[in-house]
């Protein structure tokens, strides 16, 4: 028995390198998965590929800072798939400055919609591409990188089981906590 066979998914940001990963973990271990995404052609593509592996999955277009975007992607993805049992919400944005040249708008655009549970390290996806890219100095930025403990960049398939694992039974009595999957750059305890 899989452990998420005839369950729905929802994964937010599933078009992205880490939902899409994601995304493929629930449907290799049964699930169902929403594949919910700002940018549908993406979505799409992730939901395509885990149906060419025999999985299923719908790409629904949705904006996780609009209610009414939330709700009709909801209700479509209830439809097609059935009701949902495991919300990853992982949609997100960032942006790598000085804390103290931070702006008001980037923190209401940073925390307004999220609750976190796995914290990702530096991670090789579209948007540390695009962090490197506006950097002054990119070389620079990604040999900053060569202090992660375990010596390498993280991939979205590093995340992926410390998310699954989160939504799954074996995690029924596991509540409130945040996990660094960072290669150790984040340390404590
Ligand atoms: N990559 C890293 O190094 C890193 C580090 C720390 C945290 N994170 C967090 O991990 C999560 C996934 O990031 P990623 O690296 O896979 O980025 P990504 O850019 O590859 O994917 C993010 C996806 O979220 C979607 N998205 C953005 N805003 C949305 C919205 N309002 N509604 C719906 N979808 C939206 C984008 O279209 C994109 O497909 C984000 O929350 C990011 O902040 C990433």
């Amino acid at each position: 028995m899989q452990r998420f066979q005839d369950r729905t998914v929802v994964v937010t940001g599933g078009g992205g390198g880490i939902g899409g990963a994601t995304c493929r973990r629930f449907a290799a271990e049964g699930a169902r998965v929403a594949v919910f995404d700002l940018n549908l052609d993406a979505a799409e593509k992730v939901a395509a590929a885990i149906r060419a592996e025999g999985g299923q999955a719908r790409a629904l277009r949705c904006d996780i800072t609009d209610r009414a975007s939330v709700d009709a992607a909801v209700a479509a993805a209830e439809k097609a798939l059935g009701p949902i049992e495991v919300l990853v919400n992982n949609a997100g944005w960032d942006v790598f400055k000085p804390f103290l040249k931070t702006v008001p708008a980037e923190w209401e655009r940073l925390i307004a919609i999220t609750v976190n549970v796995v914290c990702p390290g530096p991670t090789d996806t579209a948007l540390l591409a695009g962090v490197a890219e506006g950097a002054r100095d990119p070389a620079k930025l990604l040999e900053a990188c060569s202090a992660i403990p375990l010596g390498r960049l993280g991939q979205p398939d590093d995340l992926a089981g410390a998310i699954a694992f989160f939504g799954s039974d074996d995690a029924s009595f596991v509540t409130g906590q945040v996990v660094s999957v960072s290669g150790g750059l984040t340390m404590h305890g």
